[in-house]
Formats: structure tokens, C-alpha cells, sequence
């Protein structure tokens, strides 16, 4: 093969920066902090799954198991995919590690990359990061509000304080199935009228006939009926609820009728939130609900769960779109400027500053004037400098960056003058 062309990133994948991981390390911060001051404690799962957990567990219809699953045969033959969200694998460890024993909920937050292969823009990529919270094996609604909570505390605290919350009920196996029909039944005579993936969707997955985003279909879901009007005792029951505690709590939202999200796992409470200012067309910055009935399908008993995602990516979008800066930490604070031919004496003068700093040295053969304007520019607090003849006498001049002062120092001083 000709090696004419350089290589480059796989599409919808980014590269993250040191000084855009400045900005990273606050929402990851911020999400660690906030999961273990509500009782949230880190699991990581395996980015690699059997890709049958993922097609019974988000669902086959839904896009991020059935067009955007990233699928792979491995050299033994097994059929694996490469996680698009973190649920159906938390889920699967919560059984098969054990977790399932003891006292319940448990909760657990994960932090991590998911793939889907859908089509790359801003705010959708190819590999993304989740922040993703769960309570797994207590059905109380208290937790689809404390998920809720959770994930605003989140957002309040890598500054977004402008949020807009939408919630739903989708009800359960009891109730929705009536629903559903009254949704086709609703839908048929229109059948003509949707565009092409809404007619398939209709005698499969009607409901998702309510999220489409397709201008045409718009009009038609204002007469269909909502199915919060349609809720057993229990669902409305846990209805009630959550919007009450969530009103207790303070927390504000809409009632979307036409949230019913993409994936298909839920049961009753699910919810968004967006920017405030968003267009209804802008993404989430962090989703989720109730999902009663996946553990059974994943072949487990069944057990009750409630969670959701947060969009790293989108959320440090969201950051630097509000404006919000953090400067990087400079990469070390003190630099070694040899003048000279003097690696090896350079590496040991910063081994003996390391005791005391990070440190890091300039082997470049250029003159001790650039060495300074780079040591300048790379944010270092000091400069430790020296020719050969200071290196026979093991000394050297120590520069503080901010004053301009500096002193003769001998190096084994240097821990002590920088500590
Ligand atoms: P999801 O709505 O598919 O839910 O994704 C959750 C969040 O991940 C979204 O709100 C968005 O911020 C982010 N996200 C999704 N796709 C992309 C993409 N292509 N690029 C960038 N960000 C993206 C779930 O994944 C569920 N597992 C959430 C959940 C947890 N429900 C219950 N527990």
C-alpha cells in the first residue's frame, strides 16, 4: 500500500487535549463528588459485551442496538459489541457479581466511553463519554426523584444552572399494552400520512411514533392520546409521586407527553434535561428513567432499577458554549534550562528538584534566551538554570518566574529553596 497519506482519526471520534482535559477533570470531579454525596458508589463494566445483552436489553428496534451498534466478530467466533450506553452491562454485573445480595438499593455510578455509529455533528459522537448513575433493586419512586435530584446536582455544579427539565410516564407491562393499542388505533387511518419510519414503527413500536422529530408528523401527535390518561393504579400512584417529591425537593419540570425515549427498557418515570435555552431540537445533557422490566430480559430474575446518563461531551460543550474557562495547570512548575551540551547533568539536577516539584527539562539545543520565552510560555513558576562551569561546582541559578528575581543555589538546596 502507497504511505502517501497521513493517517488520521476514525470519523465522529475526537481526540481530547491536556488543555481541554482541564475542563474534563471539572465534570468528572464533579460527578464523583456529587454520586458520593448521595451514596453512589464507582463500578466500571467492560466497554466489550455479548451483543445480545445489549439487542435484549436496549431492545432490537432501538437505534443504538439495531443501526448504530458498533459489532464485531472475535477470533473465536463470539458475537460482541461495543457498548452504546452502560445500563444492560451494570445490570448484567449487579447479578452476576453478586451485588444482588445484601441490602438493596444498590447504587452505583459509572464513568466511562460508549460508541454509537451515529451520524457524527456537535454534540453527537461516535465515542462519547457517560456519566451514568443507577439504583438497582428497590422499585421505590423516591428514587426516580432522587435520580432526578442526582442528576441536577450534577449540572448545578459544573455551572449549568440554566436547566429545563421534561418528565413522563410510560407506564408498565399492565397498563401500556392497552395504551399501545389505543395509539395504533389512533394512528391507522393516519398511516398514510407519516413518513416511512413512522409506518413501520406503528404495528412494532408505536411509541415511538410520539418522539419523531419529522416536521410532517408533528400535527398528527397532537390529537393522539397521551398516556398519562391511560395509567394503572400503580403507575399513576408512582406518577403522583415522583412530581411531588420533585415539587418538595424544588425542583422544577415540564410534562412532556411525547417523552418516551429511545430506548426500549423503560417502565414509568422517564425524564430529560436540557439546556434552558435549547431549541427542542438541541440533545439532552443527561437522560434516563425507570427500567422494571430489564433484568428479565436480560434472563435474570427480576429486579427494579431506575438511572441515567449524563453527556460528558455534551455537557463540556455546554461549559465552554456558557463561557466557562479553566485555566490548565501548567505541565510543570519548575523547568531545567541548561545552557550547553549538559543532558546528563540536567536530568540529575532534575531528579533532586522532583523531590520538592513536578519538573520538567529543556534538551533542546537552542539559545538560553528562547529556552526562557518557552519556559515563559508553558506557565512554569520557576527556572533553574546553569552553564558547565556552574555544573562542575554543582550550582546553579534559581529563577522565580513571576518576580524576575534569582539566587545561586546549590543543587542539592534545590527541594528545600522550591518546597
Ligand atoms: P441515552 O439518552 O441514550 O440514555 O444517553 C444518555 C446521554 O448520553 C444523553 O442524554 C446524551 O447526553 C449522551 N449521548 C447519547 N448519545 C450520544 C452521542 N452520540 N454523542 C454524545 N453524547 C451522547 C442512556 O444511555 C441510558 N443508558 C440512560 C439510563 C441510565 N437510563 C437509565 N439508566
Amino acid at each position: 500500500m502507497p504511505r502517501s497519506e497521513p493517517i488520521k482519526a476514525v470519523r465522529g471520534v475526537r481526540d481530547i487535549l491536556p488543555e481541554e482535559r482541564a475542563l474534563w477533570r471539572v465534570a468528572e470531579r464533579a460527578a464523583k463528588h456529587v454520586a458520593h454525596r448521595y451514596g453512589y458508589r464507582q463500578i466500571e463494566t467492560p466497554v466489550i459485551e455479548h451483543r445480545e445483552l445489549i439487542e435484549r436489553g436496549v431492545g432490537e428496534d432501538a437505534d443504538a442496538a439495531s443501526k448504530e451498534l458498533y459489532r464485531f466478530e472475535d477470533r473465536g467466533g463470539r458475537h460482541l459489541a461495543l457498548r452504546p450506553e452502560a445500563t444492560a452491562g451494570i445490570v448484567r454485573a449487579y447479578f452476576e457479581r453478586g451485588l444482588n445480595q445484601g441490602p438493596q438499593p444498590k447504587r452505583l455510578y459509572l464513568i466511562g466511553p460508549m460508541f454509537r455509529y451515529d451520524r457524527p455533528q456537535k454534540g453527537r459522537y461516535r465515542q462519547f463519554f457517560q456519566f451514568d448513575v443507577e439504583a438497582i433493586g428497590a422499585g421505590s419512586p423516591a428514587l426516580d426523584a432522587e435520580v432526578i435530584e442526582v442528576a441536577r446536582a450534577w449540572l448545578f455544579e459544573v455551572g449549568l444552572k440554566e436547566l429545563r427539565l421534561e418528565i413522563n410516564s410510560i407506564g408498565d407491562e399492565k397498563c401500556r399494552p392497552a395504551y399501545l393499542e389505543e395509539l395504533r388505533t389512533y394512528y391507522r387511518p393516519l398511516k398514510d400520512k407519516l413518513h416511512g419510519d413512522c409506518q413501520r414503527r406503528l404495528e412494532i413500536n408505536p411509541l415511538r411514533l410520539l418522539d419523531c422529530k419529522v416536521p410532517q408528523d408533528q400535527e398528527l401527535k397532537e390529537g393522539a392520546p397521551r398516556i398519562t390518561d391511560h395509567l394503572c393504579d400503580e403507575c399513576q400512584a408512582a406518577w403522583d409521586l415522583v412530581r411531588k417529591l420533585l415539587d418538595s425537593a424544588g425542583i422544577a419540570y415540564v410534562h412532556n407527553p411525547y417523552l418516551v425515549r429511545g430506548l426500549d427498557y423503560y417502565t414509568r418515570t422517564v425524564f430529560e434535561f436540557y439546556p434552558a435555552a435549547a431549541t427542542g431540537q438541541q440533545d439532552a445533557l443527561a437522560s434516563g428513567g425507570r427500567y422494571d422490566g430489564l433484568a428479565e430480559a436480560l434472563g435474570w430474575p427480576s429486579k427494579p432499577g431506575v438511572g441515567f446518563a449524563g453527556g460528558l461531551d455534551r455537557v463540556i460543550d455546554q461549559m465552554t458554549s456558557e463561557g466557562e474557562e479553566v485555566i490548565a495547570e501548567p505541565a510543570a512548575e519548575v523547568l531545567v534550562l541548561p545552557d550547553g551540551d549538559l543532558a546528563a547533568e540536567a536530568a540529575e539536577v532534575a531528579r533532586i528538584a522532583r523531590q520538592a516539584r513536578a519538573v520538567a527539562v529543556d534538551y533542546e539545543p537552542r539559545s538560553l534566551g528562547k529556552k526562557m520565552a518557552a519556559a515563559d510560555k508553558l506557565g512554569a513558576r520557576w527556572a533553574i538554570l546553569f552553564d558547565a562551569s556552574e555544573a562542575q561546582r554543582r550550582a546553579a541559578r534559581l529563577r522565580d518566574m513571576v518576580s524576575g528575581e534569582q539566587a545561586e543555589v546549590a543543587w542539592d538546596e534545590l527541594p528545600d529553596r522550591l518546597a
